[in-house]
């Protein structure tokens, strides 16, 4: 292992529905990897520039492997594609160690776990660590269609009556109904969703009208469109001693990286939080899915990637 960087192999891999790889990485050795907790994902090194992260969803007491679910997206900017055409059994991949940006809350009395499509990888790790723990939680997994649904089996089979599918394509008794759902919740319920965009904004927005407060809500982001529109900005990289003019169109990123800043970035799209930088003066205009909404009140850091600028100068530690 060098720093947190490890090197390790694919040692199953497995297509589910035609589009989704579980693969499962384990040491060369055998030896045991760095433990995780429930929520927490891998950074996988595809390529030069190309690291994209994948939540792990085996049961986190184990120490023996990960276990990845990786959608082939069509409209993928080369991470899912990398991972379907390479990541094949006995192929050396770089990883680096558990991260965990979406952690469960001990003190819930009850955890509602809803993922929806690929966004159920992090969901089967929390259920697996509530269930171990004993404690209260309902998992929910909400796909287009049976067909379109990985990991049924195991979660069938591991999770009983604590598993309730939602088809899109079946009856509309099995849809989710989130207003209702939410509604049924015993007091002090702890929400966790994950899956696509416009699902999770969804089902947020509807915890938001039942007047769930934030710190009750939790999710994490897969991906997200990045909206690089409004007006220009002057973003003043303090500790590089580099200005720059951030155009409508670019990123702030981008921008320093063309006036030869260096800018540590991954996802690129506001969901990870690798780009994270303080803000020193000006007003963020914070278009990430990374930051809560009190961070984000204030005001004191910014996702180079994608935020921009309400002032017309931004003075950032970078
Ligand atoms: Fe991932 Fe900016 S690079 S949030």
């Amino acid at each position: 292992m060098q720093d947190d960087i490890m090197t390790l192999r694919v040692v199953r891999r497995d297509i589910q529905t035609n589009e989704i790889a579980v693969i499962d990485l384990a040491a060369e050795s055998g030896a045991d990897l760095p433990a995780f907790e429930a929520g927490a994902h891998i950074d996988i090194h595809l390529d030069e520039g190309l690291v994209r992260q994948y939540s792990l969803s085996n049961p986190p007491g184990e120490r023996h492997r990960y276990r990845l679910g990786v959608l082939l997206d069509p409209a993928s900017r080369g991470g899912s594609k990398a991972v379907h055409e390479r990541l094949h059994e006995g192929v050396q991949v770089k990883v680096g160690v558990p991260r965990n940006l979406f952690p469960l809350d001990g003190s819930a009395p009850h955890s509602l776990l809803v993922g929806g499509g690929i966004g159920i990888t992090p969901m089967i790790a929390m259920a697996y660590e509530l269930r171990d723990a004993g404690r209260s939680f309902e998992l929910h997994y909400c796909c287009r269609g049976r067909d379109k649904a990985a990991f049924i089996d195991e979660l069938e089979s591991a999770f009983g009556d604590a598993l309730v599918m939602h088809f899109d394509d079946e009856e509309a008794a099995q849809r989710l109904d989130i207003k209702a759902l939410l509604g049924a919740q015993p007091a002090d319920t702890h929400l966790y969703v994950c899956g696509p965009t416009g699902f999770m904004d969804w089902v947020i927005g509807a915890a938001g009208q039942a007047e769930w407060p934030h710190s009750r809500v939790h999710s994490e982001y897969f991906s997200a469109e990045v909206d690089t529109s409004g007006a220009a900005f002057e973003v003043e990289a303090v500790a590089s001693g580099v200005t720059v003019q951030v155009e409508e169109g670019m990123s702030i990123a981008q921008a320093l990286r063309a006036a030869g800043v260096k800018v540590n970035v991954s996802c690129e799209e506001g969901v990870c939080g690798t780009c994270i930088c303080e803000v020193l003066e000006g007003t963020p205009d914070h278009r990430d899915h990374f930051l809560s909404e009190e961070e984000k009140e204030d005001n004191d850091q910014i996702a180079v990637c994608c935020s921009r600028a309400k002032s017309a100068r931004l003075v950032i530690d970078l």
